[in-house]
């Protein structure tokens, strides 16, 4: 395994892989890895003949009252992890060579970015959807790798890559869970013990919702209010509950398909968010 800082080797690197006839995998991260990031390199993995990992803190995408200097940066035990899972390289820039002058061109998708994350983070998709932009253009993947504990984010992607004919697959992974339910996220380390016991809120929330529309409960808006309940009992201040068709992120008031229910909470200072997609033969 590699680990490059410059745009210029990892297109060399990228190219000979593909004279040699690889498929190339791209896995956008911005570090701090955790079993999460790990599967979707395992799949790269398993699924290509080389595996690009990015490892970029994308200041665009943080906003200004947001957590960009407190954000953890592990290069080194995140480049003993890559290797150990079997990545051939590792895409390392600093924000000066992603960002070598002001930013005039971005890219911006309308409708799937205004609720849910978009609605209390302005700016930040647009961060997401141009830094996406430039590392599909500097790695020329086959297929790039997102995870489904960002369900706005890999449904966003997804859409700009339909909208604006990108030629790359895009793979939407499962969400990885601690044992006890607690979606791995880079800001689990920043939770007091007590924060981290009362963070299960949110998975005791989705489960409970998905029990209920098994069970034959349709009305979404009595849903909400259960799972708004099961948070507000851990004193989770809720940013948004919601349940929405899975590709379009619109709002669904009867339940007659599936649909993704989505929460967003901050526990002490850290704000945590996690999703189900749940289907109405799921048990
Ligand atoms: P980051 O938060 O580092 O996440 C990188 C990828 O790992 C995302 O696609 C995210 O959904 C996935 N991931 C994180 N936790 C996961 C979990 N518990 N299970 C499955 N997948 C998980 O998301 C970003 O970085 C950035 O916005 C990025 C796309 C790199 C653009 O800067």
């Amino acid at each position: 395994m590699i680990i490059v800082h410059t745009i210029d080797e990892v297109r060399q690197a990228v190219q000979a892989a593909r004279k040699a006839g690889g498929r190339i995998g791209l896995v956008p991260t911005m570090g701090a890895l955790h079993a999460g990031h790990g599967s979707l390199i395992e799949q790269s993995v398993a699924e290509c003949d080389f595996t690009v990992v990015s490892i970029f803190v994308n200041p665009t995408q943080f906003g200004p009252t947001e957590d960009l200097d407190k954000y953890p940066r592990t290069l080194d035990a995140d480049a003993a992890y890559c290797e150990q899972l079997g990545s051939d390289l590792i895409f390392a820039p600093s924000a000066d060579e992603m960002y070598p002058a002001e930013q005039w061109t971005w890219v911006m998708t309308e409708n799937i970015t205004e609720g849910l994350c978009g609605a209390n983070r302005p700016g930040h998709f647009r961060g997401v959807t141009t830094v996406c932009t430039k590392l599909f253009n500097i790695v020329q993947a086959d297929i790039a790798y997102f995870g489904q504990k960002d369900a706005q984010q890999a449904a966003v992607i997804r859409r700009m890559v339909t909208d604006l004919n990108m030629p790359l697959e895009i793979c939407v992974c499962p969400i990885v869970r601690e044992d006890d339910g607690l979606a791995m996220s880079s800001r689990n380390r920043y939770l007091s013990a007590d924060e981290r016991k009362r963070a299960l809120c949110l998975s005791q929330a989705l489960t409970h919702c998905k029990e209920q529309v098994v069970a034959g409960k349709t009305e979404s808006a009595a849903l909400i209010a259960e799972m708004m309940a099961i948070l507000e009992q851990q004193s989770a201040e809720i940013d948004y509950v919601s349940i929405v068709d899975p590709d379009t992120l619109e709002p669904v008031e009867q339940i007659a398909g599936p649909v993704l229910a989505l929460v967003a909470v901050t526990i002490g200072k850290t704000r945590l968010i996690d999703n189900l997609l749940i289907g109405l033969n799921d048990n």
